[in-house]
């Protein structure tokens, strides 16, 4: 069992979505096993920024679509978004000031438990919303 992990329960009705943060938690992962291991510092480097890029990268993909599909909670769901992204400020200063293993550790943590109830909570009502207006919904295909 990894550090964290991904359950189908988690899905969002939305592949790109799901496939983000599936991608999230392999990163939270290599950044976990980095700091097990005791990776050098110069790739432990690389797995945090890794990981810090695509935790932004996917909650502006995010809340480009849900402003696309109209939803209605947007504002609530960019302000828990940006309260990550202040969390993560802080650990990536300590991260710079040269405690890089302390700040990976932290990271780790703080995204595993993060992400975990915030795709459980607001990301699967986006999900609900989705499913209800059938959005995204791929008609079945026809079998050859
Ligand atoms: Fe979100
Ligand atoms: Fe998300």
């Amino acid at each position: 069992m990894a550090f964290v992990d991904w359950y189908p329960g988690y899905t969002v009705n939305n592949e790109q979505m799901d496939r983000d943060h599936q991608a999230l938690f392999r990163a939270i992962n290599d950044l976990r096993e980095g700091t097990l291991e005791g990776r050098p510092e110069e790739s432990l480097q690389k797995s945090f920024h890794f990981l810090r890029n695509y935790v932004i990268i996917h909650l502006e993909v995010e809340e480009k679509m849900l402003l696309e599909i109209g939803y209605p909670e947007f504002p609530e769901h960019k302000a828990a978004h940006e309260q990550l992204l202040h969390q993560m400020r802080i650990h990536e200063k300590l991260f710079n000031e040269g405690k890089k293993r302390e700040a990976a550790d932290l990271l780790s943590f703080l995204l595993k438990t993060w992400l975990v109830s915030h795709i459980l909570s607001m990301d699967r009502a986006y999900g609900k919303f989705l499913a209800t207006h059938r959005i995204g919904v791929s008609e079945t295909k026809p079998s050859r």
